[in-house]
């Protein structure tokens, strides 16, 4: 996959704002999806370890799979939404475990080689950057860290079928991104692969997820069933992907850091990692620049000040 040409896109690539959007009740809770909510747990299940201390949940919206990572002693949760953040608060409360950050999953303000697991799930295709942020995440993982990656598959059953009929134009097997929806994209699982390979991660698992999703037989077979067919058939990822919904697990190899004992967060303006911090902000110590924190959630989306002379 070709990288996007224009600087300002590369440094800065566009966001899918879902500020303000009832996604959690009206996709989830409102609109049908039990079977995919339930075959994806399943999958996490599966791919994540179920211990460890600290997680990094990229695109968390409204906290649907958060209390799936009970293992963990924290959780961080990012997304760009403050919206979506404030959803995820009331539902999963003030517990000193989440720790709540609105940002560009492009630009992730934490010290490298600060968790020892992350996830993104459903995320990947509102990216028109994926090996960015793929990039990103990776070198925030500890050495051998865990990352749990959901994508959207352009090569499934239904896009093959749909092509073959000519009822669409796009074609399923090509490599590169479909957009199907300005800043909604499906992948080739190949192109998946070797953007995590490149990031420096090892492939260990896929599983294929969500085989039936399919309106009129969800109406008609019991979805217990279409779960457990659908968990059974989970396996077969590692040796073919032709389902809407592919889960990869992949460990960070290769040189990479362990963050400094009692570092956390790194500006996003000079890359320094000491922090002044109060209820209501907090402030770099090397360049000045200070983020909102706002009722527990930093805000490190655009800074609250720059202090240019500082220090
Ligand atoms: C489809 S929702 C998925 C939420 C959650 N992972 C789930 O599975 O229920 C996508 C989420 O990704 C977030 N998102 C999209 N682009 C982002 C970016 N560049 N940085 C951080 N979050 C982003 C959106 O705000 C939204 O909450
Ligand atoms: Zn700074």
């Amino acid at each position: 996959m070709s990288e996007p040409e224009n600087t300002a896109e590369r440094e800065f690539p566009p966001i899918c704002d879902y500020e303000g959007s009832t996604y959690q009740t009206e996709f989830w809770e409102q609109g049908g999806r039990e079977y995919e909510d339930r075959v994806e747990a399943i999958a996490l299940r599966r791919l994540l370890p179920p211990k460890g201390e600290l997680l990094l949940e990229v695109g968390a919206g409204a906290g649907r799979n958060t209390p799936r990572y009970q293992g963990y002693d924290r959780i961080v949760l990012l997304d760009y939404s403050i919206t979506q953040l404030q959803q995820a608060q009331a539902r999963l409360g003030r517990d000193e475990r989440y720790i709540y950050v609105a940002a560009d999953a492009y630009r992730l303000p934490f010290v490298k080689g600060l968790f020892d697991s992350a996830t993104m799930i459903r995320v990947l295709h509102h990216m028109a950057h994926g090996p960015k942020v793929i990039r990103g995440i990776r070198e925030v993982l500890r050495p051998g860290g865990v990352f749990i990656l959901e994508f959207a598959n352009k090569r499934n059953l239904k896009a093959i079928a749909r092509y073959l009929l000519r009822k669409q134009t796009w074609n399923p097997f090509d490599p590169h991104p479909i957009e199907f929806v300005e800043l909604n994209f499906n992948f080739h699982p190949a192109t998946t692969r070797q953007w995590l390979r490149e990031a420096g991660f090892a492939i260990e698992q896929q599983l294929t997820v969500s085989h039936f999703r399919i309106w009129w037989l969800k109406r008609v077979v019991p979805i217990s069933w279409l779960v457990a067919l659908d968990a059974a058939l989970q396996w077969t990822g590692n040796w073919w992907q032709y389902s809407p919904s592919v889960f990869l697990r992949s460990r960070a190899q290769g040189e990479s850091v362990l963050a400094a004992p009692g570092t956390f967060f790194r500006c996003l303006q000079c890359g320094n990692t000491t922090f002044h911090q109060t209820s209501q902000q907090i402030t770099c110590q090397t360049c000045g620049t200070q983020w909102a924190i706002h009722d527990g959630i930093y805000n490190f989306k655009s800074p609250v000040s720059t202090n240019l002379s500082f220090g």
